[in-house]
C-alpha cells in the first residue's frame, strides 16, 4: 500500500471508532473506556507517523509549508483533547461535548489532509517516494505503539 491508501485506511478506522463510541450509552463506561483508549492510541500513533515520515518530505516544498504547519497544529489540538478526555473519563458530564469537539477536529483535519494535502503531495512526490514513505510511516507507527 502506498502512503495515501494507508492514511485513508487509518482515517476510516478512526471514523468507525467514533461511530462505535456514539453508539454506546452514557452508562456503558467500560465500553467507552475501551473504545476511547483504542482511538487515543490509534490517533497518537497516526499523528506521530505522519510527523516523522510524511510531513517532512512535504515541508521541503515551499508551497506546502503553511498547510503542513497548520496540520501539525491540528495534531497538537487533537492531542490536547485526547489528554483532556482521558482525564475526564466517560463518567464525566463534560465527556460527550468534549468527544464531539474531538470528532469535529479530527474530521476537519482528515478533510484537509485527504483534500488539499493529498492533491498537492501527489504532484510533488515521485512514485517511489510514495511507497517508501508508506513503509516509513508504518515503521514509525509501530515504534509509537511499542513505546
Ligand atoms: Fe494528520
Amino acid at each position: 500500500m502506498d502512503i495515501f491508501q494507508i492514511l485513508k485506511k487509518d482515517h476510516q478506522k478512526a471514523k468507525d471508532l467514533f461511530k462505535k463510541l456514539e453508539g454506546t450509552g452514557p452508562r456503558a463506561t467500560k465500553s467507552r473506556e475501551k473504545l476511547f483508549s483504542q482511538l487515543k492510541n490509534d490517533l497518537e500513533a497516526h499523528s506521530h507517523g505522519e510527523e516523522v515520515a510524511f510531513y517532512p518530505a512535504l515541508r521541503e516544498n515551499a508551497e506546502m509549508v503553511d498547510l503542513i504547519n497548520e496540520a501539525t497544529e491540528e495534531h497538537a489540538e487533537v492531542a490536547n483533547l485526547l489528554e483532556e478526555l482521558e482525564e475526564l473519563g466517560p463518567e464525566s458530564e463534560e465527556w460527550d461535548s468534549k468527544l464531539s469537539q474531538l470528532k469535529k477536529n479530527v474530521l476537519h483535519h482528515v478533510k484537509e489532509e485527504e483534500g488539499e494535502i493529498f492533491k498537492k503531495a501527489k504532484e510533488i512526490l515521485e512514485k517511489e517516494e510514495i511507497q517508501t514513505i508508506g513503509k516509513e510511516f508504518q515503521e514509525a507507527k509501530k515504534q509509537a505503539t511499542a513505546s
